[in-house]
């Protein structure tokens, strides 16, 4: 299961990618807004940054609904460099679109992904990766790891070879269940890869060791 991590905070990037299992990176337009990046040339500026301290995907959103404008952003945004990935909406006009890039071999993210329904939409429309939100769904009382254990099963059925990118990913815990349910990738804050190092038993062993070399 690849690890991309959810943010467009450089500092972060940079501290996953130095532990050496970082695969990608997603944003989203608030989290571009959270480090203040608005506007064009602002957005496209910083998606030039994170793009080139990892080697992985970096999923870059179109802010545009229509199909046409959707299409011209994303093929700007496609251009900026060769490891970006334009992350589109599932709307009618998202799955026009993303058929449109992937024809182009432009590769792409579906996103707002909710339903399995729209998972076989977004697979059929050729998209590289779709992103089902865990943790949205669970905020209203409906179970986020299901659904991926839900396209899982149809996409395995059905020989699609879109990525399932677990998305909105809000523990540790989600983590492991994603990994166990299926998901291909999950995309995770900072602060929960981080949160997979935790142990008790971890933390005291490694003190008993350095407390028998006398060493704190
Ligand atoms: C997906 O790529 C989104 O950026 C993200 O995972 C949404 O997470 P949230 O529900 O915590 O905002």
């Amino acid at each position: 299961m690849k690890f991309f991590i959810d943010t467009a905070n450089l500092d972060q990037i940079k501290e996953a990618n130095e532990l050496g299992i970082l695969d990608g990176v997603t944003t989203n337009p608030s989290l571009m807004a959270k480090e203040g990046i608005t506007g064009d040339k602002s957005i496209i500026a910083h998606y030039k940054k994170i793009a080139g301290i990892v080697d992985g995907d970096v999923s870059a959103e179109v802010l545009s609904v229509d199909y046409k404008k959707m299409v011209e952003e994303g093929e700007k945004l496609a251009d900026i460099a060769e490891n970006i990935v334009v992350k589109v909406p599932m709307t009618k006009d998202g799955v026009k679109a993303m058929t449109h890039f992937a024809e182009l071999d432009i590769r792409t993210n579906c996103t707002l992904v909710f339903s399995a329904g729209q998972a076989i939409l977004a697979a059929k429309a050729g998209t590289t990766y779709v992103s089902p939100f865990v943790g949205r769904v669970d905020d209203v009382t409906w179970d986020g790891i299901k659904l991926i254990k839900e396209i899982a099963q149809i996409y395995s059925i059905q020989g699609y070879y879109t990525e399932i990118l677990a998305a909105s990913i809000r523990s540790p815990l989600h983590i492991v269940q994603a990994a166990k349910a299926g998901a291909d990738v999950i995309t995770s804050p900072l602060s929960s890869i981080l949160g997979l190092l935790n142990h008790p038993l971890t933390d005291i062993g490694l003190a008993k060791f350095l407390a028998d070399q006398g060493k704190k």
